[in-house]
């Protein structure tokens, strides 16, 4: 998690938003706390103040001096209010961090386990997109939410949600609809499995997506395709992976590279 699949997603949306990457610790682990599931609200509460508060600084930065980067450009079109600034920076910050770790973490940890498939992958680099699409929805890391409000009486599936009730929907089980996908529980990614909901559905679908899937196609082709000899470095009954998890993934994944833990030579 820290060599690998976080530092990507962190160094990207650094540079995306000309964050500060040194000050990366500070606001992971802020962000991590937002999403918690057994985090008390006022500890949730500070954690979005402080990821706000250290936004709002960067808004500040670049007013004075602008860069070539999503803010500076957002601020150069002078049309947002200081806050709308603060408030975009922020669910781009951190919106892409847990989520993008946690699935080329996740996305490893399930390739290591099927190895028929990891050969695929990397005999066949054109397998990419479809690949990532698969995992998509396979894994399917967000496990709570999207949640969503009725504006008036809707009936979905003979059930009625009223006026003013919420609703949070299940991505996981709509991407193992063997209607749709076939043998769902099989990770096969030679199958097409576009459709999947993993970034959501509709009008509030993922912003990032297409960033995520850009980061997904580089990231787990090239972990495995550097390094052949990769394997898990305990048994797979040991990776945590915690139940409750609105994002789910692994708190570690111990891999071993080669028995010398240096990568061959590619080109
Ligand atoms: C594999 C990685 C990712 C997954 C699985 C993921 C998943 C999702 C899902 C399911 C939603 C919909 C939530 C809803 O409908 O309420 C969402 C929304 C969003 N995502 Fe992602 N995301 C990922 C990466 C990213 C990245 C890299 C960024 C930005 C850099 C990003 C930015 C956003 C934003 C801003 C929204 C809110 C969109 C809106 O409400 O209109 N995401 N994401």
């Amino acid at each position: 998690m820290e060599a690998f699949a976080r530092p990507i997603p962190t160094l990207v949306i650094c540079e995306l938003l000309g964050a500060p990457y040194e000050r990366r610790d500070e606001f992971s682990k802020h962000t991590a706390l937002v999403f918690g599931t057994d985090v008390p609200p006022d500890e949730r509460f500070a954690a979005t103040q402080h990821v706000l508060g250290f936004i709002a600084e960067q808004v500040e930065a670049k007013r004075k001096d602008p860069g070539d980067d999503l803010l500076s450009d957002l601020i150069r079109h002078d049309v947002l209010t200081g806050e709308e600034l603060t408030n975009i920076g922020m669910a781009l910050l951190v919106a892409g961090l847990e989520t993008t770790g946690n699935m080329i973490a996740l996305g490893t940890f399930a390739l290591l386990e099927h190895p028929d498939q990891l050969a695929l992958l990397r005999a066949d680099p054109a397998l990419t997109a479809n690949a990532v699409e698969e995992l998509m929805r396979y894994l399917s890391v967000i496990h709570l939410g999207p949640i969503r409000t009725a504006l008036e009486d809707i009936e979905i599936g003979g059930v009625t949600i009223k006026a003013g009730e919420s609703i949070t929907l299940s991505l996981s089980v709509a991407n193992r609809d063997p209607e749709k996908f076939p043998d769902p529980e099989v990770l096969d990614l030679t199958r097409k499995a576009t459709g999947q909901i993993g970034f959501g559905h509709g009008v509030h679908q993922c912003l990032g997506q297409q960033l995520a899937r850009v980061e997904l196609r580089i990231a787990l082709p090239g972990l495995c395709t550097r390094f052949p000899d990769l394997q898990l470095a305990v048994p797979a009954s040991e990776i945590e992976l915690p139940e409750g998890a609105s994002i789910y993934g692994p708190v570690r994944l111990p891999v071993t590279l080669n028995q010398t833990g240096t990568p061959r030579q590619t080109a």
